[in-house]
């Protein structure tokens, strides 16, 4: 059973030309799926129709098999949630860290209770304490935590990540890649990753997809895709990564 699914899915802004076109991504539980593709492809254009955020021009998402409608979304807000990529501006300063994590829990009409704002906050490795401070007090690479115990505290079968880790310097990177794959593990979290790094991308995503000026030229195994590139362009994506010493 397909649990997120882009359907032959075109879009446009207002006025604009296609920025999708025809794209069709299934993300199957438990198998995490990267996204990849040069800046200005359409990467965070399809993660923001697969959120329900914008509407497709043409072609339909599907959660669970089924259209995401309007009248769906709901219960879509509780099973997929959303980490973007800077943890500076995606965190409200004047709230505190509880509040912040609290959201979805409000946003989905589910109370505040401060053992599911402590449990998330666990799951990211962010003491109970943190509940009652700011975002201001935390690191890049905390606040990032912050933000993925937002996603995680209504317990969502699909996190959709844009960029999580391109602002955090390596060590952090490396961290917080451990965080959301352990997270992958313990949480049942299928995850969509958007991501530069393919390193990133070997590590936690078993699929993968190559998106190039709105199109799909290429998905499958992450193995096959970066061992064995069939289509040029995901050649030159890989060329273009920095070779590591061994
Ligand atoms: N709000 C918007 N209005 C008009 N065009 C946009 C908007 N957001 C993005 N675009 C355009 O859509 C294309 C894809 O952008 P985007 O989805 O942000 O790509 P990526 O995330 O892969 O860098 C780009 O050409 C970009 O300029
Ligand atoms: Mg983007």
């Amino acid at each position: 059973m397909t649990l997120l699914e882009a359907d032959h899915v075109g879009f446009a802004y207002r006025g604009g030309k296609p920025v999708l076109e025809d794209v069709s991504l299934a993300v199957e539980p438990g198998r995490n799926v990267a996204l990849v593709g040069e800046s200005g492809a359409g990467k965070t254009t399809l993660l923001r129709l697969l959120l329900g955020l914008a509407r497709p021009t043409s072609g339909v998402v599907k959660f669970d098999g089924q259209p995401l409608t309007r009248g769906r979304l709901r219960d879509y807000r509780r099973a997929a949630q959303a980490v973007f990529q800077d943890p500076y501006s995606s965190l409200d300063p004047r709230h505190t860290v509880g509040r912040i994590v609290a959201e979805p829990l409000r946003g989905l009409g589910l109370g505040a209770d401060p053992a599911r704002i402590a449990d998330a906050l666990d799951a990211v490795g962010l003491p109970a304490d943190a509940a009652s401070r700011y975002p201001h007090e935390f690191s890049g690479g905390q606040r990032q935590r912050i933000a993925i115990a937002r996603a995680v505290v209504c317990h969502p079968r699909l996190l959709l990540a844009d960029e999580p880790v391109s602002a955090l310097d390596l060590t952090t990177r490396v961290r917080i890649v451990d965080l959301l794959s352990s997270l992958n593990v313990e949480r049942n979290l299928t995850i969509l990753l958007v991501s530069h790094d393919l390193g990133v991308v070997a590590s936690l995503c078993q699929q993968t997809a190559v998106l190039e000026r709105g199109r799909l030229v290429e998905q499958g195994d992450t193995a096959s895709v970066l061992g064995a590139p069939s289509h040029p362009y995901t050649r030159k994506l890989l060329a273009s990564v920095p070779r590591l010493p061994g």
